[in-house]
């Protein structure tokens, strides 16, 4: 068999056995992913959200469903952030874990995102599927710090006090990027209240007006 053919063969075998891996770990984890697919953010695109939500060195930025892990990846090279990925796709997790061999800042674990404890989290980072955006607007408001950011590619989360929108290229029609930010004074002003009711009306004034400059200040920073 002349050498040219077999060189063909392996490489269309390859990339058939790719094609077919890809189905097979699509499919076995699509019901746990409720309908996200395995689909990589562009690089370019990655490249212009980083750019736009600066972060410290030893923060930590958590990506929902990490596929290869390209977001943890470029971003702990570029701001030494410590990174934390959640993937179910067994083949993507996999390539995840080889390319993020060696990146000692970065943590990529084979298990479902909602039983996640997102409490440590500075910056998540997710591109899901619209239908589970209303749970996770739930989960994120119950477990992120204040002051958290939140990125979400192509999809807008309900009930987030959102900062801006991104339109990055590298994607057929600059598909928008939703930035968020985790503002719970509303939260502690009524957690505040509730055992407040022994004081006097003067102190829940003081209270009251301390907690709201608070609030007013945090949304101009915002802005
Ligand atoms: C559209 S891809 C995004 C990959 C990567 N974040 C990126 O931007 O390049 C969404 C990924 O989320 C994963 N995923 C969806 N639901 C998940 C869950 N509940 N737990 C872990 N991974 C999940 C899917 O397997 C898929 O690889």
């Amino acid at each position: 068999m002349p050498q040219w053919l077999v060189i063909f063969m392996l490489l269309s075998g390859t990339l058939v056995g790719l094609k077919v891996a890809y189905a097979l770990c699509t499919s076995l984890a699509l019901p746990a992913t409720r309908g996200a697919l395995y689909v990589s953010t562009p690089r370019s695109r990655i490249s212009e959200i980083l750019e736009a939500v600066p972060m410290q060195e030893g923060q930590i930025l958590v990506d929902l469903g990490c596929g290869d892990g390209r977001v943890l990846r470029m971003a702990s090279r570029l701001y030494r952030i410590r990174g934390v990925g959640y993937e179910l796709n067994l083949l993507a997790y996999i390539k995840a874990k080889l390319q993020c061999l060696g990146c000692h800042r970065i943590k990529v674990k084979w298990q479902n995102f909602w039983q996640a404890d997102l409490s440590t989290a500075d910056v998540v980072f997710c591109y899901l599927f619209p239908d589970v955006m209303k749970d996770m607007s739930v989960k994120l408001q119950k477990e992120l710090k204040n002051g958290a950011t939140v990125i979400s590619c192509n999809f807008p989360i309900p009930d987030l006090e959102l900062q801006s929108v991104l339109r990055p290229s590298g994607s057929l029609i600059n598909d928008p990027v939703y930035i968020y930010t985790i503002a719970k004074s509303d939260e502690i002003l009524k957690s505040l209240f509730i055992p407040q009711r022994t004081q006097s009306a003067q102190s829940k004034n003081l209270l009251f007006q301390s907690v709201t400059s608070v609030h007013s200040v945090s949304s101009v920073v915002n802005l």
